[in-house]
């Protein structure tokens, strides 16, 4: 996107992500895969929500050096900062104005009875911060300062998008059309990818065990042992059923990063047994990840243009941010000049 504005024709895309870890298989089928193939049919906005991610304590040296990293994957996943906006949430300051305003028109009921809230809650008890419950309300805040049209994220985040939509529909019988109420754009394959340890349980990009994820930055080898020792069921039939969460995850991977229906890849792999299913899925997602891998290598070696993105990124977004804040503080009645 050449200059500081939209193309009125086109719908807005906008997506985030927290800077932990590294980009996950999970992240990437759920998220980032779709953001690359929207990319071009929107106007895209893509963030490093590490603003989001300071709600559980991080070591400050190591945090810095994992949200350049994200940057840098964002790259190598083929996110084309001609074709999209692409910046850290923290170099914007319009996200943190907005969601004061739309604090002010949150119920703490609303925030507290998020089911991620709950969860963190009880992950981190020592540390049940002011952060972590309004978490939803930034995550808003960053959809609704950029009249959003379409969210494209994983399952995992459609309550927090509702609660987003709540807000702006709120919001704008209160003080008058403001928001645009953005939809969802949730996957028909990959919105749920699972942990290889444990299927009945998201893949997640915090989780302990190495053994439950894979990143897009992993080598081919890691992966595929991966994926050899992931946790299945019992019986051989290779097909997608409720008591067969470990399989049907498998299949589910396969079938996102091959892009074949899930009864495709049923048939496919007919009366063969899990083991050479495990290796053939392992070396998919290895093939798929591997020029991601270079590609990541090659970024990170230019901090420079990182920089350069990044900063060329928050100077466009800020610019449209402020547009609406301009209209949001008008409307609730702060003085301008
Ligand atoms: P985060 O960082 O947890 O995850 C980033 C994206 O990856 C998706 N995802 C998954 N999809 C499929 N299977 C999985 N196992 C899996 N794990 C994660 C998530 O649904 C998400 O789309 N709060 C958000 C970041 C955020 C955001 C936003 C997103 C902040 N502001 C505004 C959209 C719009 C989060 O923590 O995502």
């Amino acid at each position: 996107m050449a200059e500081n504005t939209l193309n009125e024709q086109k719908k807005i895309i906008l997506s985030g992500i927290q800077p932990t870890g590294t980009i996950t298989l999970g992240n990437y089928l759920g998220a980032v895969k779709n953001w690359q193939s929207m990319q071009s049919q929107f106007d895209s906005i893509f963030f490093i929500a590490d603003l989001h991610a300071l709600t559980v304590r991080r070591e400050p040296a190591e945090f810095r050096q994992t949200a350049l990293n994200f940057f840098a994957q964002f790259l190598a996943c083929g996110l084309d900062p001609n074709q999209a906006i692409m910046y850290f949430q923290s170099h914007v300051h319009q996200h943190t104005e907005l969601q004061w305003i739309l604090n002010c028109n949150t119920y703490v009921g609303e925030a507290s009875r998020m089911t991620q809230f709950k969860d963190k809650s009880a992950k981190h008890a020592d540390n049940i911060n002011m952060g972590l419950m309004d978490y939803p309300v930034l995550m808003a805040a960053d959809i609704l300062l950029f009249q959003s049209d379409l969210v494209p994220v994983g399952i995992d985040q459609k309550q927090h998008l509702e609660l987003a939509r709540d807000i702006a529909i709120r919001f704008n019988n209160r003080y008058g059309d403001t928001f645009k109420v953005p939809d969802g754009y949730i996957p028909k394959t990959g919105a749920k990818i699972c942990s290889l340890q444990d299927p009945t349980a998201k893949m997640s990009k915090s989780d302990t065990d190495q053994n439950a994820t894979v990143s897009i930055i992993d080598d081919e080898a890691t992966i595929v042992r991966r994926f050899k020792r992931a946790v299945t069921d019992s019986g051989s039939e290779i097909c997608v059923r409720e008591d067969k969460p470990g399989i049907t995850n498998l299949i589910n991977i396969y079938s996102a990063i091959e892009g074949k229906p899930v009864e495709a890849v049923e048939k496919e792999f007919a009366g063969q047994g899990y083991g050479t299913f495990k290796i053939a899925v392992g070396e998919a997602v290895a093939a798929k990840f591997k020029p991601i891998r270079e590609e990541y290598m090659r970024y990170m070696a230019d901090k420079a243009y990182i920089a350069e993105v990044a900063a060329d990124g928050a100077q466009k977004a800020a610019g449209l941010a402020e547009r609406t804040l301009k209209k949001v503080k008008k409307k609730v009645g702060l003085v301008s000049f």
